[in-house]
């Protein structure tokens, strides 16, 4: 039979520039418009959070309805800036509220996330199969994520489905609730299994990806490795391992439009890799902005991101006493665990000279510290992909990373380069540890004063192809292999 996609539902809980909390929105958003590109139908779906309904354009209601005892109400809108549809989720219990999408405003998980996420994976499944009436139905779900996950799983349910894809982001993040939850969510008694949704006497969200989709996938192809693994795998590894012929990775891209150092209005000197004399301006500019010492020549390091463990703060927090003793400036943006944001203003009120502290979160800061720094620090524990240290490459602020995931695949030492027409474009942290990340950023400082190496590591950076053009191929081929996957497990054939 002869099989094409050309339907697709794409599922997620944030998107960028609607709503985002880190790189999954960016990649929802830049995804879709590439896919979108190569002419395929895809409908993106999102819950309709305040902020999402204030920023889409042309928004029509499609359809009313009653789910699980909640009205809900389908809005049609335009991804701002894109012809991609977006299909937002109404439902005025469980997503008419400010703020995060996952959180309150002290950072604790709302309580009902099991019942909001529920709801919302209820109603991907129906408009997956046109149960609303909508008049389109779609040969493949993509799911990214816990918030999706039970999608997978209650379209295998069905006889005449779409394949799914289910892709992983961040294995840490496993949608876990507790036994009530799923008796709220009235999901049939069967599920409630460790080779089904049960993990460890909890309820989990991303086995009902794991365990059902059709075809499984990660943000890159060493995290796909690593986490089979039990170093990786976050207790899941196990499952990993067993569906490894349904398992691979495919490397993101970034929105080379968004983060463009060559016409981003959110930088005051732009530049390109012809004129990186320009990118000073932009360092002085975040040096004047932050307080701290104008100063062209000392090295200026950046780091923007969530201040948690994975990303390894507790180590850089460590490191700074060290760094610090030397001419080095570090620049910090995030938000995150109030311990880290205590020490690392700690330290910013100990070496004001030095060290910069903005807790927060701005984009346009983002963009000006990619755009003023010389490095951008990002020794995480693990990284499923990693989009800041691709920014920051196509800003020619070079990266320093650990050699995991996402961040080996995209980050090349000058210790690695085997072939004279090879030019490094970062570097990496050979031991993973305090001492390592010290030894890494020292080796980063001391090629930073050989300006004709350093100026070609940045321009090996910036050429670098980081636009989602081929991945969004590779995406279509995985719908493809999806489709025939789902074909030859479904018994109606
Ligand atoms: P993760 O998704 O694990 O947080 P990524 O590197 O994939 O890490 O993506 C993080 C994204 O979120 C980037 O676009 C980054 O610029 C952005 N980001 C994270 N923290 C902040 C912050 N405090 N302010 C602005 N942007 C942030
Ligand atoms: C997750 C990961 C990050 C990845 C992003 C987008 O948040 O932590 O590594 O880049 O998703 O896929």
């Amino acid at each position: 039979m002869q099989m094409a996609v050309t339907n697709i539902l794409f599922a997620a809980s944030e998107a960028y520039p609607l709503v985002k909390t880190g790189g999954l929105g960016d990649v929802a958003g830049s995804l879709c418009r590439a896919l979108r590109n190569l002419n395929k139908d895809l409908r993106l779906v999102l819950p309709a959070y305040p902020m999402a309904m204030e920023v889409v354009r042309h928004k029509k209601r499609l359809v009313s309805f009653v789910q699980d005892e909640e009205s809900v109400t389908i809005w049609q809108a335009l991804l701002p800036g894109t012809r991609v549809t977006v299909l937002l989720v109404a439902c005025d219990k469980y997503f008419d509220r400010e703020g995060n999408p996952y959180q309150d405003d002290q950072g604790e998980d709302w309580p009902d996330n099991a019942e909001r996420f529920g709801l919302f994976c209820r109603v991907i499944e129906g408009i997956a199969i046109d149960h609303y009436g909508l008049g389109w139905r779609a040969d493949v779900v993509h799911c990214n994520d816990w918030q999706t996950g039970l999608v997978p799983m209650l379209l295998a349910e069905q006889r005449q489905r779409p394949a799914t894809v289910f892709t992983i982001h961040n294995l840490g993040y496993q949608g876990l609730f507790p036994f009530t939850a799923f008796q709220n969510l009235k999901l049939p008694a069967i599920y409630w299994h460790h080779e089904r949704l049960e993990y460890h006497k909890q309820l989990s969200f991303i086995k009902g990806g794991l365990v059902y989709a059709d075809r499984i996938n990660t943000v890159s192809p060493t995290y796909a490795q690593e986490i089979q693994t039990p170093k990786f795998g976050c207790g899941l590894e196990g499952l990993l391992m067993h569906r490894q012929s349904r398992l691979s990775g495919i490397l993101n891209g970034i929105d080379t439009d968004v983060w463009n150092p060559g016409t981003d209005k959110l930088i005051s000197h732009r530049y390109n890799s012809k004129t990186l004399n320009r990118k000073l301006n932009n360092k002085l500019d975040l040096q004047r902005q932050l307080r701290l010492p104008e100063d062209p020549e000392i090295p200026l390091l950046g780091k923007v991101g969530r201040l948690v463990k994975q990303k390894g703060v507790d180590l850089v927090i460590k490191a700074l006493p060290e760094l610090l003793k030397q001419p080095m400036q570090l620049v910090v943006l995030g938000t995150g665990d109030t311990r880290f944001a205590d020490s690392l203003r700690k330290l910013a009120k100990q070496w004001p000279e030095k060290l910069a502290v903005y807790i927060g979160y701005s984009e346009a800061l983002a963009h000006r510290i990619e755009a003023g720094a010389d490095m951008f620090l990002m020794p995480s524990r693990y990284e499923p992909c990693g989009l800041n240290q691709m920014y920051s490459q196509r800003y020619g602020t070079l990266p320093i990373v650990s050699a995991v995931g996402g961040l080996a695949d995209t980050v090349t030492d000058p210790s690695m380069i085997k072939d004279k027409n090879e030019i490094a474009d970062g570097f990496v942290i050979a031991n993973y540890s305090v001492k390592g990340i010290i030894e890494a950023v020292n080796r980063a400082i001391e090629r930073y004063h050989d300006k004709p190496s350093w100026r070609q590591m940045q321009r090996a950076a910036m050429h670098k192809d980081m636009t989602w053009k081929d991945r969004a191929h590779e995406y279509l081929a995985l719908y493809e292999q999806a489709l025939k996957d789902s074909r030859s497990s479904a018994d109606y054939e």
